[in-house]
């Protein structure tokens, strides 16, 4: 299996906290220690370099805690960038700061007309952008997205409130194969997986409820978070090389690497 060199996009969780609850995992009243969270972000950038890829990072805003899931920043694909509108006003000033560090990067800029969360509900896998509904990113976000960068859209409906978006469901492994959590998904979603990726790595929820599914693999190495050893087994299995790092800070916001971690995809060429 042949590695893409990525080039990524981070954001150091400086002012990391867990004081509102917008998903399941966070709780406002447990304690996050800010410190390990940079500590546990660190290496997880350290994973990437050494795996040879291109870390970029945007600089952290204060009075915006989750600015470090920088998944959720844009959408980029073919150096075109479209940005996001979060659910929740907790997170909409993260929009516009992420927004012009897309444009000072000088992507081709497109704004949303619908909520739509970014990479954490869109994932490109081959030729299909696998798109996320049903508590984030809206229905209608999903022909914009159509639209603006001319992949085939396949709506992705998620039922477990755990499961937010798509990228704690679902992981894009290389150009024709997924790892997934069936439950997470509604049974004429479950369908369409199946039909699109008959050789699919199914998970556990043991492996989806560490997160196991919130990774980044650049087609050879799958970086993904240490706790799912079930899945890093099957992984291995298929050929796969595994890279544990341990989010457990992050994770109390609901978070894994996959989250921390936005793709920026220069040209057909980069893709
Ligand atoms: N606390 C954040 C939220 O609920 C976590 C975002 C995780 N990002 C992701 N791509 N899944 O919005």
């Amino acid at each position: 299996m042949d590695a893409t060199s990525q080039r990524l996009l981070m954001c150091r969780p400086t002012y990391f906290a867990v004081g509102y609850a917008i998903n399941p995992w966070m709780d406002p009243s447990a304690p996050v220690n800010t410190a390990l969270a940079v500590r546990q972000w660190e290496q997880l950038r350290q994973t990437y370099l050494d795996l040879g890829h291109t870390v970029e990072e945007i600089t952290p805003v204060p009075g915006l805690p989750d600015m470090v899931f920088a998944a959720n920043g844009g959408t980029v694909i073919d150096g075109k960038a479209m940005a996001v509108q979060f659910r929740d006003p907790q997170r909409a000033d993260e929009a516009p700061a992420y927004r012009a560090w897309f444009e000072a990067a000088g992507f081709e800029m497109y704004d949303p007309k619908h909520v739509n969360e970014g990479e954490g509900d869109v994932l490109l896998a081959g030729d299909h952008l696998l798109a996320g509904t049903g508590f984030r990113t809206a229905h209608a976000a999903h022909a914009q997205l159509q639209e603006v960068f001319g992949y085939p859209v396949i709506t992705m409906q998620l039922v477990d409130p755990r499961f937010y978006h798509l990228d704690t469901a679902l992981t894009v492994l290389d150009e024709r194969t997924v790892a997934y959590l069936p439950e997470a998904f509604s049974p004429g979603s479950q369908a369409v997986l199946r039909r699109l990726f008959p050789d699919a790595v199914h998970a556990t929820m043991a492996d989806a409820e560490v997160l196991g599914l919130n990774a980044v693999s650049d087609g050879r190495h799958v970086v993904l978070p240490a706790q799912a050893t079930d899945l890093a087994a099957k992984l291995r299995d298929r050929g796969y090389e595994t890279i544990g790092v341990d989010l457990s800070e992050l994770r109390k916001a609901g978070g894994g690497p996959k989250c921390c971690t936005l793709r920026l995809r220069q040209g057909k060429a980069s893709k």
